[in-house]
């Protein structure tokens, strides 16, 4: 039999005995190394912009690194499932975007609880897409690239990181705007679809304004319209869909921070409140304007206002998604 000290027995024992000692010990020294955060989409994209920038300041008040890890492919889902099915320890987080409120009622098969396998740790940010395209379309206004669309159909292609990724949503809002379907084009992330877009071997995509500020600033693909209601301070010059005479289509990206369900609650509470240090940080905000976006507001980066947003935005999309039919299995 192992040797086993007085000190060590008597500790065990007392766990034993509080039946919970042992994960309260390991909650107290929360975090003791490194926490892995999941960007379910590749390497140089909006999520992963916002996720790196997030993930360091998080860092520093956790005083742990908060290492980021793409784990990119379908839509979004695969690394969904990594974190859902990961130990509730609060050692591997997710930041993920409206596809958490879309992914329930596209896919009718997972193999993790797209719902009922996370706890919301705050909102991030909400980010405005914009429509571009390869800087040598046929088109220079909004009205000519719809006449493109309804022209060519589906010998145009249109870029996205898969079902379930926000650019697969805002092209369905476009298809079904301009009564027309293009072939789509999947991606791990929209930061690979950009090199592509950028290069000319495909036509359109619609992205995070977190991807696109600095290539339609630096004149590599054209952009058409914003799909907010408002222009943004980041790119004036740009019509939103509706000036340029899309009403309808229009999708905001929020970003919002995950836990495997059954984290314990100090340890969400602990990670939440180095989310809201990360979301007044100026250096944040900042890079946020930059490239046309904003930290949430603290007063609603708290998990309680994150679970009830989700949710909203669960039954908001539902209707739209099974309208336009198109479904993962
Ligand atoms: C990404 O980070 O690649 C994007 O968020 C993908 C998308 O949802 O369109």
């Amino acid at each position: 039999m192992a040797y086993v000290s007085r000190r060590t027995l008597a500790i065990a024992m007392a766990a034993v005995a509080s039946g919970f000692a042992a994960p309260a010990l390991a909650q107290a020294n929360y975090p003791n190394r490194p926490i892995t955060m999941i960007i379910p989409f590749a390497a140089g994209g909006p999520t992963d912009t916002v996720g790196r920038l997030i993930a360091q300041a998080m860092g520093a008040d956790l005083g742990q690194p908060v290492v980021v890890e793409n784990v990119g492919g379908a839509g979004g889902t695969l690394g969904a499932q990594r974190v859902a099915n990961a130990r509730p320890d609060g050692y591997t987080i997710l930041l993920h975007h409206i596809g958490m409120a879309t992914i329930p009622t596209l896919y009718r098969r997972l193999a993790y609880d797209p719902v009922n396998g996370f706890e919301p740790l705050g909102l991030v940010t909400e980010v405005p897409m914009t429509l571009i395209a390869r800087r040598n379309i046929e088109a220079n206004t909004l009205a000519d690239l719809v006449a493109l669309i309804r022209q060519r159909g589906e010998a145009l292609n249109y870029a996205n990181a898969g079902i379930g990724a926000a650019s697969h949503l805002c092209g369905l809002l476009l298809m079904k705007a301009v009564d027309t379907r293009m072939t789509t084009v999947p991606y791990r992330g929209t930061g690979p679809a950009m090199n592509d877009l950028v290069g000319g071997t495909v036509d359109l995509m619609c992205d995070q304004t977190t991807n696109t500020t600095e290539q339609i600033r630096a004149g590599t693909v054209r952009a058409f319209a914003v799909t907010t209601p408002e222009r943004i301070g980041a790119l004036p010059d740009l019509p939103t869909s509706a000036q340029g005479g899309l009403p309808g289509f229009e999708v905001s990206v929020w970003h919002g921070l995950y836990a495997p369900r059954g984290t314990p609650a100090p340890i969400v509470e602990r990670l939440n409140q180095a989310l809201l240090k990360a979301l007044q940080d100026p250096g944040i905000a900042q890079r946020f304007a930059d490239l046309g976006t904003a930290p949430v507001p603290v007063a609603r980066a708290t998990p309680a206002i994150h679970r009830e947003f989700w949710m909203a935005d669960i039954a908001k999309w539902r209707p739209l998604i099974q309208a336009a039919g198109q479904f993962a299995d």
